[in-house]
């Protein structure tokens, strides 16, 4: 590895511009967020390179980042908190999230004025905050106009956080993003050349494939594998960023720590693709992994694992659940490993059981 670097500093330093910016060579990554009741001080952070905060938002009329009032403390104490237990932990301000409002992102992107604004409020509240990068979740792009802004906001915000490392001397900032599991979205394709060229990795969110609001049959929430020609899945979306010409090595792997309940039809018939009435409760059937752990010992449920697809689950009754566990995450994690990806990141730290999906990397 090194000695390719300086071949490679050598005679394609254009190439060599491309990648430098990735500080680390293996990303051991998660999502925090306080409205998980998971304390930051109880995070073991020595499982992890690099933890996410999560999330600041974007004020649609000021188009700059803002964080709640509630989110004021938790998030600034965030990086010394987790710097206690591992003081070599790298902490980002994630902006955005599923939940956010999509306009808002597409109207900032669409005029360099508004990206201005946005881009110097993050790298203010970052540094303010002692956040050593800053992530943006928007879910989705809708068009391709909103798409190319997408990529014109990350060429830019790389110039700003390059011109202010060398303004201050501080260490520049990481940047980073979550997108869509496959290299298009809605129809379009992302843009390959100024992600490669702006951010340090993106996340892969290779989960939320099916659930009970939207499959009336079981299936593997965040399958792996889906042969044999598939286009919903873990390792076509990896492929489908290769083809697309994204290194592995600006990639990272998302993880769910957490499944979905599907109410079956008949109890005997506990198979995937087996009928179903819907999740189980009254919200979208989502149960973190330690809460499904819990149900499972409660109910002495019966547990599955496919390794054809990758993906756990497991019945009791009417009762069943999609996850990963541990055998479905060290697939993953090897698979990762194999395709010379730079990482993995779960989504979210607060819902693991003990560390047991945290340490299987390490
Ligand atoms: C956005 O900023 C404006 C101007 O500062 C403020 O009045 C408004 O409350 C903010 N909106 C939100 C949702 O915080
Ligand atoms: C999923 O189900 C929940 C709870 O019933 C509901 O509030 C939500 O709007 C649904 N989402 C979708 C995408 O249908
Ligand atoms: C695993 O799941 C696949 C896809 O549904 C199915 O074809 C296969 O039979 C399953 N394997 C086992 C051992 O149940």
């Amino acid at each position: 590895m090194a000695s390719k670097t300086l071949l490679c500093l050598f005679f394609c330093p254009i190439l060599f511009l491309q990648f430098h910016f990735s500080s680390a060579q293996v990303v051991e990554a998660s999502y925090w967020f306080p409205e998980s009741g998971f304390l930051a001080s109880d995070i073991d952070s020595t499982l992890f390179t690099h933890l996410f905060c999560a999330f600041a938002n974007l004020n649609s009329t000021t188009n700059q980042v803002t964080v709640s009032s509630s989110d004021d403390a938790p998030f600034s104490q965030f990086t010394s908190t987790v710097q206690l237990k591992n003081p070599s932990v790298q902490t980002l301000l994630s902006i955005g999230g599923g939940s956010s409002d999509q306009t808002a992102f597409a109207s900032m992107v669409s005029q360099s004025a508004t990206r201005k604004t946005f881009i110097d409020s993050s790298i203010q509240l970052a540094r303010s905050y002692g956040f050593l990068g800053l992530d943006l979740d928007w879910e989705y792009p809708q068009s391709a106009s909103e798409i190319n802004n997408f990529g014109l906001l990350f060429t830019e915000w790389r110039s700003a956080v390059a011109a202010e490392a060398a303004a201050t001397g501080n260490p520049t900032l990481l940047l980073t993003a979550a997108v869509n599991y496959a290299s298009t979205v809605n129809g379009v394709n992302y843009p390959i050349q100024p992600i490669a060229n702006s951010c340090d990795w993106v996340n892969l969110m290779a989960y939320d494939f099916y659930a009970p609001n939207y499959s009336t049959v079981t299936k593997p929430p965040a399958e792996l594998f889906d042969p044999p020609s598939g286009s919903v899945s873990g390792s076509y979306g990896i492929q489908s960023w290769i083809q697309a010409g994204l290194s592995p090595q600006n990639m990272v792997f998302g993880l769910p720590f957490y499944g979905y309940a599907w109410k079956l039809v008949h109890a005997n018939d506990h198979g995937f693709n087996a009928p179903t009435r819907g999740p189980v409760g009254s919200g979208d059937g989502s149960m973190g992994y330690n809460e499904i752990k819990a149900f499972i010992a409660q109910n002495q449920a019966t547990t599955v694992y496919n390794s054809s697809v990758v993906s756990d689950y497991c019945y009791s009754g009417t009762t069943w659940i999609g996850y990963d566990d541990i055998q479905s995450i060290t697939a993953k994690v090897s698979y990762a490993k194999q395709q010379g990806l730079l990482g993995y990141f779960s989504w979210h730290v607060g819902v693991d059981n003990n560390w047991a999906l945290s340490q299987q990397g390490t």
